[in-house]
């Protein structure tokens, strides 16, 4: 078969088509019909003539290996340069035809870098028209745009049309469809439009669609960028509106701009101001929003970052996309809590410097001595920061108003390095600061530790191997002992060594010991500059809130410590002592026979945010346990092994007996088991449903000696939805 098929749409469907179909692909003002003239439909290229490798045998049906997923061409089959991946290059020319239309249409994706990986109309030999892809950096989508040229001045000409793949790099391919020959105007390629604005309240509320094609947009005030991000623009039905701060320039005007918007988009005309968040239901009271653990009002997060505890406030500032429900435009964002439970979100504290700039993970402490110099005298205390900026190194930043504004240090970055992830903690024996790093040197994995006295001039100390990203460090008294104290080392995967550390070296006593047993739970960091002693740590909970205007959350803080045991020190995780500060009125039963098939004595709870403790004889059964938004919590006996969801862990009975501690939130279950040497954070299974608790026992009767199920309090104010 000769492919692609130069056909007429009309005359070939035209008996099967209504007559209301047939006409409306007819152009009213000529009258003349459109012309299919290339649907890559079949195996081959047919007339149309390759060169080089990119092109492969014929038209693509899907995306080929290593290729993001693809959407947006017309039937089966679509040019796609991706053979041989981004390195293949080549051409691809079609037969000569005779322009009889005013426009040429066609869909378009992939790489776009004029000349390198575009669509070319040629007349005598010679470009006239060119058309490219959507996307020149990394991250985009592999979807296909409708596009289009006027020809109507090239009317009679003899011409051909050339796809063109040079490009090499990162999308170093084009892909082509749907080449229609019409008199009806298709859209032109995407340009970058703008639209001026007075700013004249808090924040541009800009419409979001999750899923939607990312498009960078730049507030310009005075001729300057002042925000960039890359936000899935809301043409149609908004999910949601990010609201971008704009406070600083209040009274000014200023250009939005938006680049490689479709023709007659109406999405900048969308953009809103307001002085609140704009909200469809209201704010922290959302179907799926975390009660009682922190999680942006806005967009996304990751990693805690930051934590430092000065003049009353526990700090969290952690990773936050402002513009988006996945990871992105990473900032770090604030908010402060005088308990540790309730939170309170401030403005974005550090934004990135420049458009590419990430403003990754990092950590704060207090210069109580003024080591730095930053001091500026008043009655606040010096707070300073280190992060990693992308593309320059691990920089440091201060702030002499409690966290609310940051000021760079002008020698930035202080250290540059294959890596990132920067810990700052003071070490009193030598008097000097440390930074923990992540390192990728040599290829390898290491955690490196560099000193300063000053925070700003850094030395490099030494570096251990296997630890991947967002080290931290610190020391604790085993069992409480302060004459007993032993170091820890830990990053990401919460995974962790015992030993000591001399200020440049740490010197590990243990192998990896696994940390979390959980599914959601990353990138943990511990706070700096408690006041009492104790060792808070608060993790990434990784627990997904679909449809919602944000999504991820914070897990609740734990106090951690080391206990011994017959293998060692090990770490323990326990909620934060200032859960008791979310406690209602406990009901307390003891001495409950549970047996398969028999009474259960959760069937009747219906609190929708509860801590639930017990104590459990398993006797005779096989498993026992519970079910907690369709979750099971579940102790398999014979193995002495605790599940929760998917995930297992060892816990041996002690006495004949397990103690399990569970805080339920809409979207998470925290379990702690066995002292708190395993800690289990998991998503819940029936996220948006009405609270179902229930217990589990098989195989024969065992008993709760106690349950103690506490309603909690939300934290957002007001009682939980009933
Ligand atoms: C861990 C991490 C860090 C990085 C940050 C970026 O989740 O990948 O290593 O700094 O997230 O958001």
């Amino acid at each position: 078969m000769n492919v692609p098929r130069f056909r007429r749409c009309v005359s070939l469907l035209g008996g099967l088509l209504p007559a209301c179909l047939s006409l409306a692909l007819i152009d009213g003002a000529s009258g003349a019909e459109d012309q299919v003239f290339a649907d890559f439909e079949g195996p081959t290229y047919g007339a149309w003539k390759a060169t080089g490798d990119a092109f492969g045998a014929g038209p693509a049906t899907g995306a080929l290996p290593g290729q993001m997923p693809l959407s947006g061409f017309i039937g089966k089959g679509f040019v796609n340069s991706f053979h041989h991946g981004d390195a293949g290059t080549g051409t691809l020319t079609s037969p000569e035809f005779t322009i009889t239309r005013g426009y040429v249409a066609f869909r378009i994706g992939g790489g776009g870098f004029e000349g390198k990986t575009c669509l070319n109309l040629l007349v005598e030999g010679k470009v006239v028209r060119s058309a490219t892809g959507p996307n020149t950096t990394s991250g985009g989508s592999e979807a296909l745009e409708p596009s289009g040229w006027d020809v109507r001045d090239l009317a009679g000409r003899k011409a051909s049309l050339q796809v063109v793949d040079a490009a090499t790099g990162g999308w170093g391919h084009v892909n082509l469809d749907q080449v229609v020959f019409t008199d009806r105007k298709p859209p032109g390629q995407p340009r970058t439009a703008t639209r001026e604005v007075v700013l004249h309240k808090h924040y541009l509320q800009l419409p979001v669609k999750t899923g939607a094609k990312q498009r960078r947009l730049a507030l310009v005030v005075g001729g300057k960028v002042v925000r960039e991000c890359d936000i899935e623009l809301a043409d149609g039905e908004v999910d949601w509106w990010a609201p971008m701060d704009v406070a600083p320039w209040k009274g000014s005007m200023a250009t939005i701009r938006v680049e490689k918007l479709p023709e007659g988009s109406g999405v900048l005309a969308r953009v809103e101001q307001g002085d609140s968040i704009r909200a469809t239901e209201p704010l922290y009271r959302e179907r799926l929003r975390p009660q009682f653990h922190f999680s942006p009002r806005r967009g996304w997060n990751n990693d805690p970052n930051g934590l430092v505890f000065s003049q009353g406030e526990y700090h969290l500032f952690y990773q936050n996309n402002p513009y988006g429900w996945n990871w992105g435009n990473m900032h770090w964002a604030h908010a402060v809590s005088l308990d540790l439970v309730h939170w309170r979100e401030l403005p974005i504290a550090i934004y990135p410097r420049e458009y590419g700039d990430s403003v990754f993970s990092g950590s704060a402490v207090v210069d109580r001595m003024n080591t730095s110099g930053w001091r500026a005298g008043g009655k606040d205390e010096l707070l300073v920061a280190a992060f990693t900026s992308t593309g320059r190194g691990e920089c440091i930043v201060y702030s002499n108003d409690r966290g609310r504004t940051w000021h760079e240090y002008e020698g930035n970055p202080v250290v540059r390095h294959q890596g990132r992830d920067p810990r700052l903690f003071w070490y009193e024996p030598g008097k000097h600061w440390v930074m923990a790093l992540y390192d990728e040197a040599e290829g390898k994995q290491w955690i490196t530790f560099h000193t300063s006295a000053d925070l700003k001039h850094w030395e490099y100390g030494s570096r251990i191997e296997g630890f991947f990203e967002c080290p931290d460090m610190f020391e604790l008294a085993v069992d409480g002992n302060p004459a007993a104290r032993k170091w820890v080392l830990t990053a990401a995967s919460s995974e962790y060594r015992v030993g000591t550390f001399d200020g440049k070296t740490f010197t590990p006593e243990t192998p990896k010991l696994p940390g979390h047993r959980g599914e959601a739970f990353y990138a943990a960091q511990t706070y700096s500059d408690m006041p009492d002693g104790r060792r808070v740590q608060v993790g990434w909970g990784q627990m997904a809130s679909p449809g919602m205007p944000f999504n991820q959350m914070m897990c609740f803080p734990c106090e951690l410590s080391l206990k011994s045991t017959p293998a060692g020190p090990r770490l323990s995780w326990h909620p934060a002592s200032e859960l008791c500060l979310l406690r209602r009125e406990a009901r307390h039963l003891s001495k409950v026979a549970l047996s398969p098939g028999g009474p259960d004595p959760l069937a009747h709870e219906k609190a929708e945010l509860l801590e639930l403790r017990a104590s459990i004889v398993p006797g005779e059964a096989t498993t026992v346990g519970f079910t907690l938004r369709g979750t099971p919590v579940s102790y398999d006996v014979a193995r002495q092994e605790l599940t929760v969801g998917k995930r297992h862990a060892p816990v041996p009975l002690h006495e004949g007996r397990i103690e399990l501690q569970i805080l339920c939130d809409r979207t998470s279950l925290e379990v702690f088991a066995d002292q708190g040497l395993v800690y289990m954070p998991s998503n819940v299974a029936e996220k948006g449903k009405a609270a179902r608790y229930s217990t589990v026992v098989t195989g024969g009767t065992a008993r709760l000696a106690t349950l103690d199920l506490i309603p909690l309090k939300s934290i957002w104010g007001g009682k939980p939805l009933p």
